[in-house]
């Protein structure tokens, strides 16, 4: 039987502090470095629920929504919200904090596919995932058109 599991298997949390070799000469964090965090927490989730060593195949669209400078604090949250036969969709949330006045702000979220790979690269299954909350659930729920807009696009890039 195919085995599923729960997606609080995958849920991971970081918290970063901002300092100043991340951030421009406004002192705000670079977008680079954002997402590299978002990519490190991707890779974590999704090796936590495949048990595998992972790659990353793509990341959706990421807008940055609000800026973060020195002193503040990032959280990260990743979950893995749906998945096929070797890949995984990963829901990354990041969102500010202000430490002096604890107001946290949505900075970016961005869905990233990580590809579970044995150990001669070659893409491996992955089991299934059971989403657990509403917010979840809509993801899941919309993962197929996602992969068909997204292999479409990869088709697309391809060609060029
Ligand atoms: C991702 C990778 C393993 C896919 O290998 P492949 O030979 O295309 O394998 P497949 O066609 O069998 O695809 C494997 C899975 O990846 C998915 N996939 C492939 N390319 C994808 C893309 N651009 N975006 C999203 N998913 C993708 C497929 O849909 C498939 O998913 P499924 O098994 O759940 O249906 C391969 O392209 C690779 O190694 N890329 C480099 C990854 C890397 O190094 N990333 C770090 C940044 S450079």
């Amino acid at each position: 039987m195919e085995q599923q599991l729960s997606a609080n298997i995958s849920r991971t949390i970081q918290t970063k502090l901002v300092l100043p070799p991340d951030t421009n000469h406004m002192g705000t964090i670079f977008g680079g470095t954002v997402l590299s965090y978002i990519d490190e927490i991707a890779a974590i989730a999704a090796m936590k629920h495949s048990k595998k060593v992972v790659v990353t195949a793509s990341i959706d669209n990421v807008n940055f929504l609000s800026s973060a400078k020195v002193g503040d604090i990032l959280i990260l949250e990743g979950v893995v919200i749906s998945t096929g036969r070797t890949s995984m969709e990963v829901y990354v949330k990041v969102e500010c904090q202000n430490l002096e006045t604890g107001n946290r702000t949505l900075n970016t979220t961005s869905i990233l596919t990580m590809v579970a790979i044995d150990q001669n690269g070659k893409p491996f299954p992955v089991p299934s995932v059971i989403p657990e909350t509403e917010e979840e659930e809509a993801l899941f729920k919309g993962a197929p058109l996602r992969k068909e807009r997204r292999l479409l696009y990869k088709n697309v890039n391809g060609m060029v």
